[in-house]
Order: structure tokens, then C-alpha cells, then sequence
């Protein structure tokens, strides 16, 4: 007996209140020719890099009946090696801490610096697992303002900072859904605000960093304890399957969320992987420039169908307005090609992909605003 006949779903079980009702969050996984709906690297992992992958994790297999590396020692120093010479900042191992993705090391401050009784806050459309992810911590939510064309509104913004006191600010840049960046001045005025309200860590989620025409906001962790930014090998290093974030910050930080991550949380074969990855930077960081004139090819194509574009400075672009964005988002699918539909509404985002599968989207694009003018 299973005790099938007695439990028939979710709401029959003693779950916690506040997951009832929910649904788990997730893009479709369709099997359509054209996928560009989940911000990935369109290109595979080159064959030289998938041979070392294979090297590197023949060596670890050969030690898995130990526990991995509990401090990731060598990554933190590989993962620290490559944000000094990106980054335009010198930081070393000790203020590196990785988890496997970054949806993990948010998860890991949420842990250390939200939870029951505290509150995070974000500037919305932005990044859903950031509430998502507050909320299964036990952390309350609060949906700060953005301005109609998606930037953020810094009075807005500090005053909301400064009524809620929240215990941890989330600034994305680029934003994801709408693509956005933020400059050092905006992060520096959120900062002193969550410093004077409270004081609060500032999260500044830069998943999208290395797309960007703006330098990273890596140099503000300089003299602010309170200021991380955290990172992912899924974009930029095409390797979204590997599950491997970061997040660079003052030693004492990295220090705190030992208190809540779980013992030996990433495998020696995800430490073997990404080591190997970092091996290949510079043949990785060369596709990210061809996606990055994609992204730009985007922009220019879809505003010359009559599309009204966000300006972007990640890998995906937010393009709109749609009376109905659902409708759009199938009437695409429709030929093809899968977009995601954030629940913005009017809006729909593309993930830049290859050449190929990009004219296949605004061929599908060309093709509906046609049907609608005609
Ligand atoms: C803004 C942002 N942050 C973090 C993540 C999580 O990435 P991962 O857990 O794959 O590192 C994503 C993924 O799409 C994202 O868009």
C-alpha cells in the first residue's frame, strides 16, 4: 500500500500555508524547432572543451567515494581569477562562494539574511525567483516600482526603501525580463538607503553581467560589506546544464552563508566541470560578442517591423506591445518558434540565439504583424 487512495493531491497533505495554491515555477519545455524562451546559450560547448570536461571528471571519479572539496577551494580561486580580470576589481578566493546555479546562492543569502519575519524587496518586472524564492524561505515580499520604460525610478526607490525597511534589496542588472542595466550611481543610492533604513544586504544579480555595455558592478563590493553580486556560468558560459553561480563579496559574507549551506552542497563533478569551463574562457567569451551583436541585430530588425523594443544589454530582448501578449506568444509558437511570455502585460521576451534560429523568429514576427495589418 502506498497510500494513494488517501492522499489524492498537493492540498491534502500538511504543506505550509503559504505554498497552497501555488504552482511551481517553470518555462515550457516544448519541442519546437526554434527554443528561445529560457536566456540559454544557444551554442554547444566547443568539442576541445568537452574533451577536457571529460579528462577532468575521469580524475574526480576516481576519488568519488570521498566526500568533494567542501570549500571548493580551487574553484573559488579559478571563479576569483576570472572576476579580477573581467571585472576590473581584484578579489580572491575568500570573497568568492559558489552553490550549484545562482538561484542556489540567492536561495543561500534569502537563508542567512531573510526568513520568517523579514522581507526582501525587489523592482518589479524583474527576476520572479527573487520573490519566488523569498517566499519558500519564509521571507516576505515586497514588490518595489519601476517606471513605465522599465528603469528604475531611484526617488521611488529610496522611498520605498526607506518606508519598508527591508532586510535585502534585490537589484538585477540586466534586469531580466526587460533587459535594463543599472549604473554604479543608481546601486550606490540603494545601498546608502538600505544602509540608513536598516541596514540591509543589497543583492545586485548580475546573471546577465557579461552581455552588458556596462562595466560590471563588481568594484562597489569595495568598502561595503553589505553589497554582494552574484553571478552564473549558465549564460555567458553556455553551460546552463552544469548548475554552477557565484556571488563576490566581503570575506564575512562568504563566511555567513556557511552557517546555512549544506554540507558538501557541490559535487566534485560539478567542481571537475566548471574548472574545466573556466580553462576555455576566452573561446567562451567569444561567443558571448557574437551574441551580442545578435541581441543588437534584434533590436534593430524587430523595431524596424514596428515593434516598440526595450533597449537590452543582456542575451534576450523584452519587444511588445501586444493587446493581447498571450495571443502573440502563440500566433509565434504557432510557426515555431517559442518565446516566453513573463506575464508583462503587452510585452514578450526573445532569447538572442544563432543567426539561424533569430531570422526564424523575426520571420515568424514579420509574419503576424502582416496577418494584423491586413
Ligand atoms: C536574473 C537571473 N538571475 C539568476 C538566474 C539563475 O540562473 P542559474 O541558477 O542558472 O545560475 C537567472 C536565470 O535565468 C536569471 O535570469
Amino acid at each position: 500500500m502506498d497510500g494513494a487512495e488517501y492522499v489524492t493531491g498537493i492540498d491534502d497533505l500538511p504543506i505550509r500555508d503559504e505554498l497552497r495554491g501555488k504552482t511551481p515555477y517553470g518555462a515550457p519545455q516544448l519541442d519546437v524547432p526554434v527554443r528561445l524562451n529560457t536566456n540559454e546559450n544557444p551554442y554547444p560547448l566547443p568539442e576541445p572543451l568537452v574533451a577536457r570536461i571529460a579528462e577532468r571528471v575521469a580524475e574526480a571519479a576516481r576519488h568519488l567515494n570521498r566526500y568533494p572539496d567542501r570549500d571548493a577551494t580551487e574553484l573559488r580561486t579559478e571563479l576569483a581569477a576570472y572576476l579580477t580580470r573581467t571585472a576590473g576589481y581584484e578579489v580572491t578566493r575568500a570573497n568568492v562562494w559558489a552553490a550549484n546555479g545562482s538561484n542556489e546562492v540567492i536561495q543561500q543569502l534569502l537563508q542567512t539574511f531573510g526568513g520568517p519575519g523579514r522581507t526582501a524587496i525587489g523592482f518589479e518586472p524583474s527576476y520572479s525567483m527573487h520573490s519566488l524564492i523569498s517566499r519558500s524561505t519564509g521571507t516576505g515580499w515586497i514588490s518595489g516600482p519601476r517606471r513605465d520604460d522599465f528603469t528604475i525610478d531611484v526617488e521611488a526607490a529610496e522611498r520605498a526603501i526607506a518606508e519598508q525597511r527591508p532586510d535585502v534589496v534585490f537589484v538585477c542588472s540586466p534586469n531580466n525580463p526587460t533587459g535594463t542595466a543599472v549604473g554604479e550611481e543608481t546601486v550606490l543610492r540603494l545601498y546608502e538607503a538600505a544602509q540608513a533604513a536598516k541596514p540591509s544586504l543589497v543583492v545586485v544579480d548580475e546573471a546577465y553581467g557579461e552581455f552588458s555595455h556596462r562595466p560590471s558592478l563588481l568594484p562597489l563590493i569595495e568598502g561595503r560589506p553589505n553589497l554582494v553580486v552574484s553571478r552564473t556560468m549558465s549564460k555567458a558560459f553556455g553551460a546552463a546544464g552544469l548548475r554552477l553561480g557565484y556571488l563576490a563579496a566581503h570575506p564575512a559574507v562568504v563566511d555567513a552563508v556557511q552557517l546555512v549551506r549544506l554540507p558538501y552542497h557541490l559535487s566534485a563533478v560539478t567542481q571537475a566541470t566548471a574548472l574545466a569551463a573556466l580553462e576555455h574562457t576566452d573561446t567562451l567569451l567569444g561567443y558571448v560578442e557574437q551574441l551580442k551583436a545578435e541581441r543588437d541585430r534584434l533590436v534593430t530588425e524587430l523595431r524596424a517591423t514596428g515593434c516598440e523594443v526595450t533597449d537590452s544589454d543582456a542575451n534576450f530582448v523584452q519587444f511588445g506591445r501586444f493587446d493581447d501578449s498571450h495571443a502573440a506568444w502563440q500566433a509565434i509558437l504557432d510557426r515555431g518558434v517559442l518565446v516566453r511570455d513573463n506575464g508583462v502585460p503587452g510585452w514578450l521576451r526573445v532569447t538572442a540565439g544563432t543567426p539561424e534560429e533569430n531570422d526564424a523568429f523575426l520571420d515568424a514576427v514579420r509574419a503576424i504583424r502582416k496577418e494584423n495589418n491586413s
